[in-house]
């Protein structure tokens, strides 16, 4: 899947502030101290696994991206246990292997949610946790997008489709799976980059803003923290 919203990891070391939010979520979940194995869906230039190994130190690591620029990136990190992989992962055959599953920015590429979601929860052990980050529509309304990103010179894109949290729930429910949404709230403002589908903020109100891409549409990104049992 080509895409042009990797340029802002090309020469990236830090995390971005979704990524330490996330960190956050999973410290509160499991104990830096456990073994365990963790793979990151879309790990673009794997910052977020390198981060999270400075604190998971018994983890082993997975990563994989469908864009060789991003694994090639990823790969002169020099990190022990740790694997990075060019590959869809809908292609990657491990069963009930991982304690963690994060798949940050990916379920926006696909024009079904149910799949993609199966197949995250089918690479976790039982009592595991999935974590997606994303944009959802509080309304419930479910978005199809393609775009050219002029800038790139791309060719039609996909990665800002997005279903409504009333969608995803409704599906989650009928398999019994434990969820919970949790809203992403950025606590300063992002200028226009020279890239327009690179995401910025618009202030409405002294202490509200909108996110918003140069597809002119608005992002309204959250957690979504799935327990498989
Ligand atoms: C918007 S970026 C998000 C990167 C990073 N996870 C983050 O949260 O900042 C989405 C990444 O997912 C990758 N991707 C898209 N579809 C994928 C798939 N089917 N399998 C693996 N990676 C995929 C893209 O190449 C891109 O690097």
């Amino acid at each position: 899947m080509k895409t042009s919203q990797t340029h802002t990891y090309k020469n990236k070391i830090a995390l971005k502030y979704h990524q330490k939010i996330l960190l956050n979520i999973i410290r509160q979940n499991h104990n830096q101290k456990n073994n365990g194995k963790i793979l990151d869906i879309g790990c673009a230039n794997g910052i977020f696994l390198k981060k999270f190994s400075e604190e998971f130190k018994n983890y082993h690591l997975t990563g994989i991206d469908t864009s060789s620029k991003m694994i090639n990136l990823a790969k002169k990190l020099k990190i022990k246990n740790l694997n990075f992989f060019k590959k869809d992962f809908m292609k990657y055959n491990k069963k009930s292997y991982f304690d963690i599953v994060v798949a940050s920015g990916v379920l926006a590429f696909y024009d079904d949610y149910s799949n993609p979601i199966i197949k995250m929860l089918s690479l976790l052990k039982k009592n595991s946790y999935l974590y997606i980050f994303g944009t959802f529509n509080s309304a419930n309304i479910d978005t199809l997008v393609k775009f050219r990103n002029n800038y790139t010179n791309s060719t039609w894109e996909k990665g800002l489709n997005s279903f409504s949290i009333k969608t995803i729930s409704r599906f989650l429910k009928k398999k019994k799976i434990k969820f919970k949404f949790k809203k992403f709230i950025l606590p300063f403002n992002l200028k226009k980059k020279n890239n327009p589908i690179i995401s910025y903020t618009l202030k409405f109100s002294k202490k509200n803003q909108l996110i918003l891409n140069g597809a002119n549409i608005r992002m309204e990104l959250f957690y979504l923290i799935v327990k498989k049992r």
